[in-house]
C-alpha cells in the first residue's frame, strides 16, 4: 500500500518524507488556500517545491471545469515536473479530459468520487488513480469503506489498472481498514500516518527495557 500525505504544508510533507515511508502527496485548492498559497505563479511554484521534497507522485488539481480549459491547465501542470499527476474532478468534461490525458501519456487522479459508477467511469477513461472520499461519506452516515470494497471488486473483475487511492482518510483505523480491503494507496493527514506508530504496550515495554538496562549499567 502506498502512503500519500494530503496536505500542502511543506513542514508536514518534510516530516513524512523523513520518516521514510512516504510515496507521494495529494493537494486540492482548499489545502493550498489553507496554507495561504494564492495566485497562479505562487501555486505553480508551490507544486514544484513539493516535488522537490518528496520522491513520488504529487497530485495537482485543475480548477477549470470545461474540457478545453481543463486540458490546457492540466498540460501546464504536467509540464511543471515529472512527478506531477493531474487531478481532475468527476464531472462530464472531467471524464473527457481523463481520456485525453490518458491518450497523451499524462497521469491523472480522478477526484471527488463518491460512487462505484463514478469509479467505473474513471477507470474506463484511463485514470491513473481514482479517489473515493471515504471520510466525507462517513460524515453523512454512509459507509465509505463499503465503496472502497465495491470499487476493488469491480476493478479486479475487469483487470483495470486504475489504482484505488482511498482519500479523505481521517484516522488510523481508516488506513488499516483500507489496507485490509486492498486499496492501492491511502491519502490522509500526517496524524493518520504517524498514529500508526502508537501502542501503549510498546511504550510500556520500551520503558521497562531501558529501566532494566540502566539498573545493570549504572
Ligand atoms: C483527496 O485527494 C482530497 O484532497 C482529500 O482527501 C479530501 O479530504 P477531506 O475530506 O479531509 O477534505
Amino acid at each position: 500500500m502506498k502512503f500519500f500525505i494530503d496536505t500542502a504544508n511543506l513542514d508536514q510533507i518534510k516530516e513524512a518524507q523523513q520518516l521514510g515511508v512516504l510515496d507521494g502527496v495529494t493537494t486540492n485548492p482548499s489545502l493550498m488556500a489553507k496554507e495561504g498559497i494564492t495566485g497562479k505563479d505562487n501555486i505553480l511554484k508551490h507544486y514544484v517545491d513539493i516535488c522537490n521534497i518528496v520522491d513520488g507522485d504529487v497530485s495537482a488539481e485543475v480548477v477549470a471545469t470545461e474540457f478545453e480549459a481543463m486540458v490546457k491547465e492540466g498540460e501546464e501542470l504536467a509540464e511543471l515536473h515529472e512527478q506531477i499527476v493531474v487531478k481532475v474532478p468527476m464531472i462530464k468534461d472531467g471524464v473527457k479530459a481523463l481520456k485525453y490525458f490518458s491518450d497523451s501519456g499524462i497521469r491523472t487522479n480522478c477526484t471527488l468520487v463518491f460512487s462505484a459508477g463514478q469509479a467505473l467511469l474513471a477507470a474506463k477513461a484511463g485514470a491513473t488513480y481514482v479517489s473515493p472520499f471515504l471520510g466525507r461519506l462517513d460524515d453523512i452516515s454512509t459507509d465509505g469503506l463499503n465503496l472502497i470494497s465495491e470499487i476493488r471488486l469491480i476493478y479486479d473483475n475487469y483487470g483495470f489498472d486504475t489504482q484505488i487511492l482511498a482519500a479523505s482518510i481521517r484516522h488510523t483505523m481508516h488506513v488499516i481498514d483500507c489496507a485490509k480491503i486492498g486499496a492501492d494507496v491511502m491519502t490522509g493527514p500526517l496524524s493518520s500516518i504517524t498514529g500508526l506508530l502508537n501502542h501503549p504496550l510498546t511504550d510500556i515495554g520500551l520503558e521497562k527495557f531501558l529501566a532494566d538496562y540502566r539498573k545493570g549499567n549504572s
